[in-house]
Order: structure tokens, then sequence, then C-alpha cells
């Protein structure tokens, strides 16, 4: 094994690109100009970048697409979508039109409480905490009063402080169970400062509580940091219309198309494997909104699979049924999203994403996102009930194959009307390209 490298971080952007170059790739010129290809034209603008993160040497670009004409509660948006999966925006696009034509999407915010918590460790007399925390509260409230000032004016703050006796999980374990609203913030920053200022109160009340009788550490703080996890965060998107209306253009009629759906959303509630396709397949159309706008798709992410488990099985977060002649559709999910903030003002894309959404407020982000997601779902369930999703997938995907083969534009053009009328497969198109260029 070589050496460790030493003092990285100092290293000047220059060095660190030669290093890794000369140290881990077969051509090192090579992949020191193809990083330097993908910095921004304008250094300012690189700088930005580089200064999002730590030891950073160029940029990686996702594509950034637009699916236009989502009626949500009678307002039409062109949602921004951030993603390279081929066929994502192309089926949230058909599927915006559907809907737009049967009433639109329908959204409801369900709730916007954000989750934060103090863990600690404590082997006391449990009614002696209890009490303890109780007389703490007016100084946890009040010491946090600089931090929570900003957010109050603009509507948010601390919503709930509760002691939580976790003993039946692991001995003893306590938590303080907080929660907050944010407004358009998502948070993150806000919360996990009160909730440090929270344990370091704890600790300083704890030295002098009566009841301790002079312990010298009665309780002992382990960490203090927001949950990801946030049901009570949670938005529903929904479609319906009456079932005659539902025929697709693949001949299939109605009612047997949302019979057929509905059994696709059954398979997703039973099955936890097929359940996670299904859900995954949601995600892809809410995790390019969350990309597009600037949040962190990983804690969406943690979140909205946790809460696909909250009954102890992992189930589909879409439903379906048929009521009075009228199919529905509809998704729940816990999204804790952001519209100031973190990234919303500082990357050029973001800002421009937003501005295309018309600057939306945190829980308007919320319906966007979850529409993109249910539109998702329905795209994605309407092909595998009907003719599968290749065909369509392998048409998106004819485009990547021509590109990895390095096929010219009039290759291109020639390639894509010849699969207008056959399958495509990656040795489909290698093959016919190969024909094209070899036509002996
Ligand atoms: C592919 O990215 C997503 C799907 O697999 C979702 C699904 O199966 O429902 C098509």
């Amino acid at each position: 094994m070589t050496d460790p490298v030493q003092g990285f971080s100092r290293f000047t952007k220059e060095e660190k690109i030669r290093w890794i170059a000369r140290r881990y790739t077969a051509r090192p010129e090579a992949t020191e100009d193809l990083l330097q290809s993908y910095w921004h034209a304008d250094p300012a603008l690189q700088q930005l970048h580089d200064e999002f993160i730590e030891n950073t040497l160029s940029n990686f670009y996702l594509p950034l697409g637009v699916a236009p004409n989502f009626n949500i509660n009678g307002k039409l948006y062109a949602i921004p979508m951030a993603i390279e999966e081929s066929s994502v925006v192309a089926a949230a696009s058909k599927s915006a039109k559907f809907w737009g034509s049967r009433g639109g999407f329908k959204t409801q915010v369900l709730g916007t409480r954000k989750v934060g918590q103090v863990h600690f460790r404590y082997n006391g007399d449990p009614n002696t905490l209890k009490a303890f925390i109780e007389s703490a509260m007016p100084a946890l409230m009040q010491e946090s009063e600089g931090l929570t000032r900003n957010m109050e004016r603009r509507g948010g703050g601390i919503h709930a402080i509760a002691l939580r006796d976790k003993r039946q999980e692991l001995p003893g374990y306590y938590q303080l169970h907080c929660e907050f609203e944010t407004r358009d913030a998502m948070g993150a920053n806000f919360i996990n400062s009160c909730l440090e200022q929270f344990a370091t109160t704890l600790e300083k009340e704890a030295r002098t509580y009566p009841g301790f009788k002079g312990e010298e550490a009665p309780l002992e703080i382990l960490m203090s940091i927001l949950s990801n996890y946030v049901p009570d965060c949670r938005v529903r998107a929904t479609v319906s219309c009456p079932v005659a209306d539902l025929g697709q253009d693949n001949g299939m009629d109605g009612e047997t198309f949302a019979r057929r759906m509905i059994q696709a959303v059954k398979i997703a509630e039973a099955d936890p494997f097929r359940a996670v396709t299904h859900n995954k397949g949601i995600m892809n159309g809410i995790d390019a909104v969350v990309i597009a706008t600037g949040n962190d798709f990983r804690a969406v992410e943690a979140g909205v699979h946790a809460y696909a488990c909250r009954s102890g099985k992992y189930r589909s977060l879409s439903h379906a049924d048929i009521s009075e002649g009228e199919f529905r559709f509809w998704l729940e999910v816990p999204l804790a999203l952001g519209t100031v903030g973190g990234l919303t003002k500082l990357h050029p894309m973001v800002r421009l994403a937003l501005e295309i959404l018309g600057n939306p407020t945190a829980p308007e982000l919320m319906e966007i996102t979850a529409t993109a997601g249910l539109a998702q779902n329905y795209g994605a369930l309407s092909s595998l009930v009907t003719v599968g999703i290749q065909r369509g997938h392998m048409k998106m995907h004819l485009l990547n194959i021509l590109n990895e083969q390095g096929a010219s534009p009039e290759e291109k053009d020639l390639l894509i009307d010849y699969f207008k009328t056959h399958t495509v497969s990656h040795s489909a198109v290698t093959e016919r390209l190969k024909k094209l260029r070899n036509p002996g």
C-alpha cells in the first residue's frame, strides 16, 4: 500500500487535481483536462461552486429538464427536474398532460412540524427527572430566545418540548423530543442550534437542581440533532376522474385499466420487494425536484422510506381505489423542504428553478414535489400494467446508446428514425450503427 497523503486539504485546487490524476488515473493529463473542462467559464461562479464543499476538483453535471403543464390546484406549473435517468421527465410531462385534462392534481399540506431530539442518559429516579425537566422548561425557552426571535417573527419557533422515557429500548436512555415550525426554511441549522442550546441549558440547570442532591453529573448528554423522520410535515397529492375517462391510447378500456392499476398498487401495499421499486418510481419524481430546488435529497429519501415502514412493514406510498365510479389515485409523503436559506439564494440554477416555480413557499414546494412523485408513479404504473416500460424506456435510452457509441448527428437522425418502427436494444442499436458505417 502507498503512503497516505498528508495535508491534502491545504493543496491548491490544481495541486489536488494533479495529485489525484497522477496517483489514481491511467492518463493523468487527460484527467486534468477533463476536470478542467467541467469548470465554469466564469471564475467567480466556479469559486462559488468550489466553496460549497471541501477538496473541490470540478463540477459534476446533471441534466436540468422541465415538465410543463402541471395543473396543481388550478395553477399551471412547469416543474424543473434535475435527474440523469431517461424517461423520467417524459413520463412526468405525459402524466401532467393526461391529468391536466381531467381536473388536474389536488394537493393538501397535512402538517409542517419538524422534529429534533436531545439524547441523554440518566440512571436516577424517573420522577425526579420529570420534575427536573418541568422546572427547567422556563430556562430552556428563555436561553434559546436569541435563536428563536427571528423565526418567531416569521411565524415559526419551538412548538413543543417533551421528555420521552426510552428505557424500554435502551437502559438509562431518555430524550427531549422537540417539535419546531420553521416556515419556509428547511430549518436544519435553526433546529440544531436550538437543540444544542437546550443541551447546554439542561447540563447547567442539572448542576444546581436540588432533586439531584449535588450529584456530579446526574445526566449525561450524548447528542443533539434534528430528526429527518418528519411524519407530521406531510403532504397529500391526489388525482381522480370517472373510470370511463381513463381510456388509454393503448386501446385498454377505462374499467380494465383502473382495475389493473388498483391491483398494481395493492401488490405494492402487500409485497416489500415490489413496494421498494414502486416507491423508487415515486422518488424519481420527488428527488428530481428536490435536487433542482437545492434541497437535501438524502434527508427526504431517509424520511420517506421510514414513513413507508411506519406500520412495521415496508409498503407503497401511493394508494388507489374506485368510489362511486370515480378512480382515485393518491400519495402521502413527509417532505421537509425549504425555499429560503441553504443553497436557495446561492446556487444560480436553484434560484432559477425556484423562479420558474413562481418562488413558492415551502408548503407550496411540498405540494409541487409530491405532485411530481404522484405523476411519476402514475406514469410508471400505467406503462407497467399496459405495454410494459421497456418500449418507452429504450426509446428514451436510444440517445444514450448512440452517444456512448460516438454516433454523429446524421447517424443519430437516421437511427432515431429507424427505431421508430423497430425494437430498441443495446445490441440492435450497435448492430444497426455498424451496418450504417459499413454498408457492404
Ligand atoms: C424506474 O426508474 C422506476 C420504475 O421501476 C418504477 C416502478 O416499477 O413502479 C419503472
